[in-house]
């Protein structure tokens, strides 16, 4: 049993005993050194990599200006060190990689000595076909298998990867194809998902005619055949069929890694932000690759015999930390697995984890609470008494879906790992140590090692020095170190990563997360203070949204704000202003806005309720004071306070749009 004191949860004695490490003192002696002297901390840690070459240095830069650099001088090949090095510690036959694929007799072992005959033949056949080092290439790929394999071989070549989340639409795939300059792609004819055979080449060929209209032609689609039977168009001389290539005799099993500088790109991934475009964060090799080794070792407290599964999609950041690098790096056996939780049946999370006998759990709190609504027979039909240890990420967990994760898929004898950290960290940057210390549902406990959160006072004006928050004050969340993980720069936009970064506290890394720290020391994230939400574990940027809205010719005003939903966390509320010569029905450009807005980004972007006003309440100099929209979205019209009301250059129009608010159906 998980001993319960106060709100602590503290694992069972028999945890603790085959913990890594063993006690918050522990904890605290390792934490001080990482941070006090961080080239000891790091450097014992990277000697177990294989290195062609040795670092000088173990760290060079200025943190509170985001320069950094790890291992300098060192060079090293992440796909080497999560294959080679594996096999060559004697883990040739142990199981990688298992994938799951939606159709249940769809799945496939890994060893690490098939992945790596995978990974070489791909890496051949991307070579042969012109990928260089340095190249980006852009992986429109879904769930499958042939994912990480292509990740892995771009790694290994030394080519950059983007991967694009399958359920972005064409036109936010050529935004971001565009803003990396990827002349290469990877794609699929098709996937699995809901029983329904998704058709990704065509978004694919569309993605690429756009990136032709604005100037970049596309010199190479590689498709990869996950359906049988499912034919698409081919463009000859720019599409190649990855399985005709891997069945040519030149094609060898083997292919030497590349010798990578520690700071050489590994990727980009692109993420949202307060403004309109995506921000293309840019992950170098070698800190990388330690800290994301370090952080699944302790937080998960990885043995080797552990199965670990994470739910996550590698299309965002938590897959490639925490199905592909993370686990590989330590010689883990992962699971990925293809399509939706809730299909065929709503079990099929609990199916995977009796299947392959998962020990560590690793999913998001939208997912819990859509699971936890469905009949308990669902869960209750399978055995879950191989899973020792259970984490969450992507938004603060609520105390009801923490205790439902704990009692019946935990069985309230494994400890609960809450996870916060961002695409921009590489890697997790506050979690309990589940051996170390308890955890207290719905906080993110404490900081890893080299992470040093801050929470500052809002500043109101530009000379103001930074001020550290009382215990239990509310602040905005800062970092004041570097950490192995941390991007190095937004991808071509450096002084975005400037401006974006480390100016709203000057000399630390703003996260745009407001939080608190109670006084055991543990951290309370309560969730975004700039105009990123996040729907389902989706974070999107409101501008994106309201651009996609104003293009639709009917409508000239738009505010798009996030306001709480009981399964997806957030979702998202419109407030649009139509133009007055407009003569369709309101139910009609509601219907079309929602198009536009699955076209422009994808369905994850659809606003759930569209509001038409007549005016939006603004201040006197013209902005929109959108935490009064906010409130009004999130029905707290008692909470908008005189003050609010009494900067606005038209104060009537809050109740008028009060009155209309769309109630929850
Ligand atoms: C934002 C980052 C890398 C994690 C996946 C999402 C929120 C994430 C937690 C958590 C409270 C969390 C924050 C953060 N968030 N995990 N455990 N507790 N909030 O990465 O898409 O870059 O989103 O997700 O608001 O800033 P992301």
């Amino acid at each position: 049993m998980t001993e319960k004191r106060d709100d602590l949860y503290l694992p069972s004695r028999e945890f603790v005993e085959q913990a890594h490490i063993q006690s918050r003192a522990e904890y605290e002696r390792m934490w001080k050194q990482s941070i006090e002297d961080p080239d000891t901390f790091w450097g014992y840690i990277a000697k177990d990599f294989h290195w062609f070459k040795p670092w000088t240095q173990v760290y060079r830069g200025e943190p509170e200006i985001g320069d950094n650099e790890w291992f300098v001088g060192g060079k090293t090949n992440i796909c080497y060190n999560c294959l080679d090095a594996q096999i060559e510690k004697g883990r040739g036959d142990k199981v990688a990689l298992l994938f799951q694929g939606e159709p249940e007799a769809d799945c496939k072992r890994f060893t690490y000595n098939d992945l790596l005959k995978h990974v070489c033949r791909f890496a051949n056949a991307l070579k042969k076909n012109g990928v260089k080092k340095g190249d980006r290439i852009v992986l429109y790929l879904p769930m499958i298998w042939q994912l990480p394999v292509v990740m892995l071989a771009c790694a290994r070549i030394g080519a950059v990867h983007t991967v694009v989340f399958g359920g972005f639409s064409a036109e936010a795939l050529a935004d971001r194809m565009l803003a990396c300059g990827a002349k290469k792609m990877v794609t699929t004819n098709g996937y699995w998902r809901s029983g329904q055979k998704i058709n990704a080449k065509a978004n694919a060929d569309k993605a690429c005619m756009l990136c032709a209209n604005a100037g970049l032609t596309i010199d190479d689609v590689f498709v990869v055949d996950r359906m049988v039977d499912f034919e698409v168009p081919y463009i000859t001389y720019r599409d190649t069929a990855l399985s005709k290539e891997l069945m040519l005799d030149e094609i060898s099993d083997y292919c030497p890694a590349e010798k990578m500088d520690a700071e050489d790109p590994l990727f980009i991934m692109y993420t949202s932000g307060s403004t309109g475009s995506p921000k293309g964060t840019l992950h170098t090799t070698a800190g990388y690759m330690v800290y994301t080794y370090t952080t699944f070792k302790y937080i998960f407290d990885y043995k080797e015999d552990d199965i670990f599964f994470c739910t996550a999609d590698i299309g965002w950041i938590t897959g490639h930390s925490y199905i592909v690098y993370g686990p590989l790096l330590n010689g883990a056996t992962t699971v990925m697995y293809e399509s939706v939780p809730t299909y065929p049946e709503p079990d099929r999370f609990w199916h995977i984890i009796d299947k392959f006998k998962v020990t560590i759990f690793y999913t998001a709190p939208t997912v819990i609470r859509a699971l936890m609504n469905q009949d308990i027979q669902w869960i209750e039909k399978h055995d879950l008494s191989t899973l020792r240890l259970l984490g969450s990420v992507g938004e603060p967990i609520n105390p009801e879906a923490w205790h439902w994760y704990s009692h019946y898929v935990g069985h309230d004898r494994c400890p609960i790992v809450d996870t916060w950290w961002q695409t921009e960290a590489g890697g997790v940057l506050i979690s309990t140590i589940p051996g170390a210390f308890g955890s207290k549902p719905g906080s993110a406990a404490l900081p890893f090692f080299g992470v040093k959160p801050v929470v500052l006072r809002s500043r109101t004006s530009g000379d103001e020095p930074a001020v550290e928050a009382d215990v239990n004050e509310k602040g905005e969340l800062c970092l004041a170190s570097a950490w192995p993980g941390i991007m190095r720069t937004l991808y071509g936009e450096p002084e975005r990563h400037q401006n974006g970064y480390y100016t709203q506290q000057p000399g630390y890394f703003f996260t745009g997360d407001g939080a608190y720290k109670d006084v055991d020391g543990y951290f309370w994230i309560t969730g975004r203070i700039d105009d990123v939400v996040n729907i389902s574990g989706h974070r999107l940027g409101t501008v994106e949204i309201e651009d996609a809205l104003l293009s639709h010719p009917a409508i000239v005003e738009a505010a798009v704000v996030g306001y709480p939903h009981k399964v997806k966390g957030e979702d998202l509320y419109a407030f649009v202003i139509l133009d007055k010569n407009s003569k369709e029905s309101e139910e009609d450009i509601r219907k079309e806005l929602k198009a536009v807005v699955r076209s422009d980004i994808g369905p994850i972007a659809v606003p759930g309720k569209i509001q038409f006003v007549r005016e939006m309440p603004k201040n006197r100099s013209g902005k929109v004071v959108r935490r009064i929209l906010r409130k009004i979205a999130s029905n707290e019209i008692d909470e908008i306070s005189d003050s609010m009301i009494n900067i606005l250059a038209e104060p009537g129009v809050v109740d008028e749009i009060a009155q209309n608010r769309i109630g929850d159906k």
